[in-house]
Order: structure tokens, then C-alpha cells, then sequence
């Protein structure tokens, strides 16, 4: 049966995938399925968030000096639940955890790292507007044993794959192993991401930019005077969308086109967004979509992390917008 829409689920589709690698172990797919399997056990907790208690601040805080927000925690558990005990993974590093997340020495260790933020978005969860996760796997550079530091140093160029989840409407399983991008729509009476978005691509330009305009005194007068022009493209009326999680402002524009921007300001001259677990993992997929993300000066795929929890200026999405923006920089 070829692969169809609504009714291939996430495991077919990656059992047809692994068999175009014939060198292929199934490591791989089976570090996916877990992290869908995680993702569904968030997305069912999003879902009854308001009548469990799962909402509101957790009594912590992260290393980004953020309070976390319960969910944060959760998903945070749920995503090294899923996957600790595979033997496929040797560490992981999490935005919610300072130091890399060691694999318990009753689990065998495998060959790939999993790097993640749990809970995209968090500012959103009490208020019922779309969050998510985002993922990324690399292959260990270290030989045996439990991975290290020096294993999460690897610059977006390296992934093998990259995807996020978004809680929405509809939760959808978004991923790419480097031969495209493809979508899956979480079918709760099942309990299934179906194939809902194959092959996806981001339009050449769109009319959609995505920037916190409250920052506007604080950017770089670059960053301004590309704004004011993109405001002022007669041809295309474009319109701002800021929905303040990242998964859910970069999703809409990989489907319609547009761009997003976290960029350095005055107060915080790298921005806000992690390269590690943010940046990259959604620069691999819209490099696949047919976009492009840049730092300003840098592809972000080819910046070198100095450390788990480094910020980056972020700047992503369709060609032409980001094109002008390296313009303007
Ligand atoms: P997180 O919830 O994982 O810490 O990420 C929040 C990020 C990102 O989702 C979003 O684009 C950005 O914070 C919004 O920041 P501002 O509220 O400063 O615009
Ligand atoms: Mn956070
Ligand atoms: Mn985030
Ligand atoms: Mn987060």
C-alpha cells in the first residue's frame, strides 16, 4: 500500500523510511516512536490542563533563571522517561536541566544523543494558546560509555534529525531525518499521529513576520530599518503574527511563509532562544522546508555550541525574507 495521508501512521511511515537505509539498525526509529510516545502523554495532560493540576509555576526555577511552569517539569520527566531506557541514547541535554541528562548505569548506552526543550512556549500554558516541543538527534562523537559534554558540541550541520511537537488545535509530530519534512496529526480516539502534511515545503516569500515589537527601542537600527521596510513592501502587504512560542510562531510561517526574529537587543545582546535545543533543531527542518536560518552574520546550522545552554540571535524562516535580512545586517 504506498504511503497515504490520514491513514499511514508515524510507525509505517518510519519503518518505509528506515528501509531506504539499508545500513539502517532501527536505532533510530525507535528514539522517534518514543519521543511521539512522549509527546502524546504531554499533549493529553495540555489538553486536561485545566481541570488537573498541572497548571501554574512549579516551585523551581531553571538555569535561565526562569520560574518553571509545572508543565515544564512534567514534560521535562516525561521526555527522559521515554527515552532512558532505550540503550539507543549515551545522554541528552534538556533547556530544563543545567548539566547533560546521564543515562542510569542499569541501561545500556547507545550511539545517539537527544537533545530537546520539553515545553516550548511556557508563557502560554496558563492561557490556553499553543506551546510545544522541540527535539534534536546526533550521533555521539565521544567512543563508549556514558556520553559527555564535549558530545553536545556539535553544530546543527550534524543532526541526523530534528522535529517538534505542537499542542494546538490539533497536536502534530513534525520531523525530518534530512530527506524532508514531514507532518503527523495526533488522532486521540486512536492514539495515532496520522500522515497529515507529506513532503513539506516553505513557500519562496511570504507576508507574515513574527518579532516582539515591545523590543523595537532596543534593537540594533539595522534591525529596525529591515522591519520598517518589510512594512513598506508595496507589493505584499505583510502582516505581523507574534504568538510568543516559538514552535507555534515558526509553524505557521513553514506553512504560509514569513519570517521570524529573535534578535539581539541592548538588554540581551544574544537574544533570548537557546542555539542547542532551539535554534538548530528548527534550522535543520526549515533548511529541508526550503528555508533558511541565520544568526545575522552565520548560517545557524554551522555555529559550533560553546556550552548546552548558549543563546542565539534567531532569524528564520523563507528564503527571501531571511535573504534581506543578511542584506540589511
Ligand atoms: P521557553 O518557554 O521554552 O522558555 O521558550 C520561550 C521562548 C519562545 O517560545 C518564544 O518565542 C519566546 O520565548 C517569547 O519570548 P518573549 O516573550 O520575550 O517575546
Ligand atoms: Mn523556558
Ligand atoms: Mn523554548
Ligand atoms: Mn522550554
Amino acid at each position: 500500500m504506498a504511503i497515504r495521508k490520514g491513514v499511514t501512521n508515524l510507525s509505517r511511515f518510519l519503518l518505509e523510511e528506515q528501509r531506504n537505509f539499508p545500513e539502517a539498525t532501527g536505532d533510530f526509529t525507535l528514539i522517534l516512536e518514543q519521543i511521539a510516545f512522549a509527546a502524546k502523554i504531554i499533549s493529553r495532560e495540555v489538553n486536561k490542563a485545566g481541570i488537573v493540576n498541572i497548571l501554574g509555576k512549579a516551585d523551581s526555577s531553571n538555569i535561565h533563571g526562569e520560574q518553571q511552569q509545572k508543565l515544564d517539569v512534567f514534560a521535562n520527566e516525561k521526555m527522559i522517561q521515554a527515552l532512558d531506557h532505550t540503550g539507543k541514547i549515551c545522554a541528552m541535554a534538556s533547556e530544563e536541566v543545567d548539566d547533560i541528562i546521564n543515562i542510569p548505569s542499569k541501561y545500556p548506552k547507545g550511539k545517539y544523543l537527544v537533545v530537546f526543550d520539553p515545553l516550548d512556549g511556557s508563557s502560554n500554558i496558563d492561557v490556553n494558546i499553543s506551546i510545544g516541543t522541540i527535539f534534536g538527534i546526533y550521533k555521539r562523537v565521544s567512543s563508549e560509555g556514558d556520553g559527555c559534554r564535549q558530545d553536545f558540541m556539535q553544530p546543527g550541520r550534524n543532526l541526523v534529525a530534528a522535529g517538534y511537537v505542537i499542542y494546538g488545535s490539533s497536536t502534530m509530530f513534525v520531523y525530518t531525518t534530512g530527506r524532508g519534512v514531514n507532518g503527523f496529526t495526533l488522532d486521540p480516539s486512536v492514539g495515532e499521529f496520522l500522515l497529515s502534511h507529506e513532503n513539506m515545503t516553505t513557500p519562496e516569500f511570504g507576508s507574515i513576520y513574527s518579532i516582539n515589537e515591545a523590543n523595537y527601542h532596543k534593537w540594533d537600527e539595522r534591525i529596525r530599518n529591515y522591519v520598517d521596510h518589510l512594512k513598506n513592501i508595496k507589493e505584499r502587504q505583510y502582516t505581523s503574527r507574534y504568538i510568543g512560542s516559538l514552535v507555534a510562531d515558526f509553524h505557521r510561517n513553514l506553512l504560509k511563509g514569513g519570517v521570524f526574529l529573535y534578535p539581539g537587543d541592548s538588554k540581551n545582546p544574544r537574544g533570548k532562544l537557546r542555539l542547542l535545543y532551539e535554534a538548530s533543531p528548527l534550522a535543520f527542518i526549515v533548511e529541508q522546508a526550503g528555508g533558511l536560518a541565520v544568526d545575522g552574520d552565520n548560517n545557524i546550522l554551522d555555529i559550533i555550541p560553546e556550552n548546552l545552554h548558549q543563546k542565539t540571535p534567531l532569524i528564520i524562516g523563507s528564503k527571501f525574507e531571511v535573504e534581506l535580512f543578511k542584506k540589511y545586517w
